[in-house]
């Protein structure tokens, strides 16, 4: 397949890598030609143009058989969420319609789903996020599932939890840099899932996700950080973050969810079979990496 892949980052690099070594034609886009040599070196063709201004992508070498978007606002506000994944998106909509790809995926987020009652979430759950963030994605899921009906894009959305894996994964970073700090009583939870799992279900998605259809992305065990903690501290020897004060409490409440988003469909349908099926399998191979490379400094044993 020839295949256009829309923000080359964290998960579209390996993606690209790995769709190189089955065999297919990659393309990868970023809005700089800068690190176009990362790109090179891991088979991908570079391409330089911004998804949010719609003379760039008609400059692009299509058709394309296969196109993902995983551009990333890499973590800003509401205007630049519209920018990027809403402009982005009505703009790829657009510019494929005149030559639709064979399937389009887009890796949208599990924060579309608002719920704060623990309850298991699928994806006929209501999504009623209660970030204006949040609120752009169920926007942008709109027109994609608007564009699959009116079959102007195959479209399938992947909700994607949580990403962890080498460099990420923000609790187990500030975990080991001693900066982590307990929740109330840890009874919050975590959706999580590594990285190579985001790669894998892109490409049974590509393969055989159905048009208009959505899937979470998400490992099978939703995690309190309480469990989190303990799995971190018994792995390393550390001992437990400290509980965070109440301003700090109260600092990161607003918009915090609290649910267990499960994955059934993605198994089910896509017949994906998981690498990293919990976060203690992710975690302990993340681990015996930085080990390995020498990265993670651990008390001694009776320090
Ligand atoms: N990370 C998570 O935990 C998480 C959770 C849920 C969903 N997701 C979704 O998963 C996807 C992949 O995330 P990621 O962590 O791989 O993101 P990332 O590492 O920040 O990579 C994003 C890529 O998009 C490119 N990009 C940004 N703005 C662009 C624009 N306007 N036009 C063209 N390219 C643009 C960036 O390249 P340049 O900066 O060089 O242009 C970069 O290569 C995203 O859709 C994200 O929303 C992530």
């Amino acid at each position: 397949m020839r295949v256009l892949i829309v923000g080359c980052g964290y998960v579209g690099l390996p993606l690209g890598a790995e769709l190189v070594r089955l065999g297919h034609e990659v393309f990868g886009v970023r809005r700089s030609a800068a690190g176009a040599e990362e790109l090179v070196a891991a088979g991908i063709k570079p391409l330089v143009a911004d998804v949010s201004r719609a003379e760039d992508l008609a400059g692009l070498p299509g058709p394309f058989d296969w196109v993902v978007n995983t551009v990333s606002s890499s973590k800003g506000g509401v205007e630049e969420y519209r920018e990027v994944y809403l402009r982005g998106t009505k703009n790829l909509i657009e510019w494929l319609g005149t030559r639709p790809p064979l399937k389009f995926v887009y890796t949208s987020s599990t924060s579309v789903y608002g719920q704060v009652d623990g309850s298991s979430v699928k994806e006929s759950s209501p999504t009623v996020p209660a970030t204006e963030t949040g609120r752009v994605l169920v926007e942008v899921e709109g027109l994609l599932f608007a564009a699959a009906r009116e079959k102007k894009l195959p479209a399938v959305v992947l909700r994607v939890a949580g990403i962890y894996g080498p460099e990420r994964g923000h609790l187990f970073l500030q975990y080991l840099q001693d900066a982590a700090r307990m929740q109330g009583k840890g009874d919050r939870l975590i959706n999580m899932i590594h990285r190579e799992d985001v790669v894998g279900l892109i490409i049974a998605t590509l393969q055989s996700g159905r048009a208009g259809e959505v899937y979470n992305a998400v490992d099978d065990e939703p995690v309190t950080q309480l469990t989190f903690f303990r799995f971190l501290a018994e792995s390393t020897g550390k001992p437990m973050p400290p509980v965070a004060s109440a301003e700090e409490n109260a600092a990161r409440k607003r918009g915090l969810t609290q649910k267990r988003v499960q994955n059934r469909r993605a198994k089910a349908e896509l017949g994906y079979q998981f690498r990293y099926p919990n976060f203690r399998l992710g975690y302990t191979a993340e681990l015996i990496r930085l080990e390995r490379e020498g990265k993670l400094n651990l008390p001694e044993p009776g320090d």
